[in-house]
This record gives structure tokens, sequence and C-alpha cells, in this order.
């Protein structure tokens, strides 16, 4: 067990409840992220475990799990990140760029509205791939945009939420999803990949995120940063040494979860939960 370390900040805030999808129609089907080859197999019973093995995690770390029901013929409704973005009691359906991952959006719809949420959308056109392309950091909201959610979605999720929104653009298309390149820790911290990011964006961080830690290329390349925070727990679906003393130091817990057969998809830890307890802050007026 690791001492709390004496400068401990606030958590997040946020992260101790989800909604998940179980995988009972994933495969890949097609192939829209450099990480997708129809011809690789996936072994469905081996998805479901540790798929499984996610749920488990989270909830020891102390996490809630909600679920969704998962539909034939949306194989990629499984990464519940990209159904859209959380804001109290309103959600911001996304608008997917590919039309193989447009179907799911009544899916995801449906739960929300069932649930007493106020369903929002953005403007027909403007694609936007949800908590997938924008995670909450303190009281902004840091959007990514480029390979699957346009620029101009930030100013129309700003205005929908409320919410600050600072934009960065993400440069490798292996790294498509802002969550591939930036894991909010606590209040200062947060797990960022150069890789993905251009110098703009590098600068939007250092005035965002006092203490960032930077990944390696192959760490990024690992999807380090696809990883889900419950409390001081860092739920990855890979820790190499490094970055675990790294973040042991700072009084966090790793804890690897094995999601090999959903990396398939190009998706990680992160991309197969979407939390639902996140309050975005209110924008300076
Ligand atoms: N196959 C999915 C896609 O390409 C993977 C989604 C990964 N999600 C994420 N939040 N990064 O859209």
């Amino acid at each position: 067990m690791n001492e709390p370390a004496p400068d401990a900040t606030p958590g997040l805030g946020w992260g101790r409840r989800y909604l998940m999808c179980p995988p009972d129609f994933f495969g890949v089907f097609y192939e829209i992220n450099p990480w997708m080859h129809t011809e690789v197999q996936v072994d469905a019973e081996r998805a479901r475990r540790q798929w499984e093995g996610l749920v488990s995690t989270l909830k020891q770390a102390g996490a809630e799990v909600e679920l969704l029901e998962a539909a034939p013929g949306l194989p990629d409704l499984v990464f519940t990140a990209n159904a859209g973005i959380v804001n109290g009691k309103q959600f911001v359906a996304a608008r997917f760029r590919h039309p193989q991952r447009q179907g799911e959006s009544a899916k995801d719809v449906a739960w929300f509205s069932a649930h007493g949420y106020r369903v929002d959308h953005l403007p027909p056109g403007t694609n936007h791939e949800g908590a997938g392309d924008a995670l909450p950091f303190g009281s902004v909201l840091v959007s990514g945009y480029r390979f699957r959610s346009d620029a101009v979605s930030h100013a129309e999720i700003s205005r929908l939420t409320g919410a600050a929104v600072r934009s960065v653009e993400l440069v490798d298309p292996r790294l498509y999803h802002l969550d591939m390149t930036f894991c909010p820790l606590d209040s200062r911290r947060a797990m960022v990949a150069p890789l993905g990011w251009d110098r703009y964006g590098l600068r939007v961080l250092a005035s965002l995120v006092p203490e960032p830690l930077f990944l390696e290329d192959d760490e990024a390349l690992s999807l380090c940063a696809n990883s889900v925070v419950v409390g001081t727990t860092v739920v990855m679906p890979t820790c190499p040494p490094r970055l675990g003393r790294a973040l042991e130091a700072w009084g966090f817990d790793p804890v690897e979860c094995d999601v090999s057969e959903l990396l398939k998809a190009g998706g990680g830890c992160r991309c197969l939960t979407l939390a639902l307890d996140v309050e975005l802050g209110k924008a300076p007026s």
C-alpha cells in the first residue's frame, strides 16, 4: 500500500460511476482506424473475459458500473466513451465521423433518455465523438479534434454545456482520440502523450496542467494514457515499470487490466467506459 503523497491534492472529483456495454457483438468487421484489421481474428470468449475483468477491477477500485445493452451490427458500441458528453443530467450525443458507428447514437440516446437525462444534439454535419475526445481537467473541458471530431464542434459543446473548452489538435492517426493521449489524474496532474499533440496543444497543456507526466512514445502507443482513474487507482491496459514508479511516487496505485482483444479494434480501458458522474465547470463569464 502506498502512503498518500504529503502534497496530495484532491482527486478528480469524478470517475466513480461508469456506463459500459458488454462485448456480445464485438469484433473487427470494418477498418476505421490504423489498429483495425478485419483479417485478424478476435477471440470472443477472451474478449468477454477481459471485459468482465475490467468491470470487476473498476468495482474493486470503488466504482459503480451501469450497463448499456449490446446490439447486433454495432461491434464498437462496447466503446461507450464515444457515446457523448455527460454534464450532470445533460447528455450531448456524439455525432460519429464514420457511418459504421453512426447507428450507435440511437442506442446511446435511448439509454440516456430512459435514465432521466436531457439529451442535446450537435448540429448535423458537425462531428464529435464524445468523451473519447473530451475530458474534464479542473474547470475546463479539454477536447481533441481532427481525426474524429471537428474543431467547430468545440464551440457548440461550449454553448450547449456552458463549459470552457480548450481545443487540442491531434496529430498522430494511431492516437486518433484525445483519450489515447491525455489522462487527467487529479486536480494538478495528468498523463500526456506528446506524440499525439502539436506544439500549440503542448502550450495549452503547459498553462493548464501544473504537473504533467509525459509518456514516452512507446508507452503512448501501448495506450497507457487510455486508463481509467478511480480515486487513486489507475486502471491501465499496460503499465511499464518506469510509468508505474512515477505514478506510485505520486501516491497512485497503477493496476494493469489486459484488454488485448479489445485493442484489436483500437480501444483500451478508458474507451470501454463513459464516466457518468461528471459535472462540467461553467465557463467564466
Ligand atoms: N473501433 C473504435 C473506433 O475506431 C474504437 C474506439 C476507441 N474509443 C476511444 N474512446 N478512443 O471508433
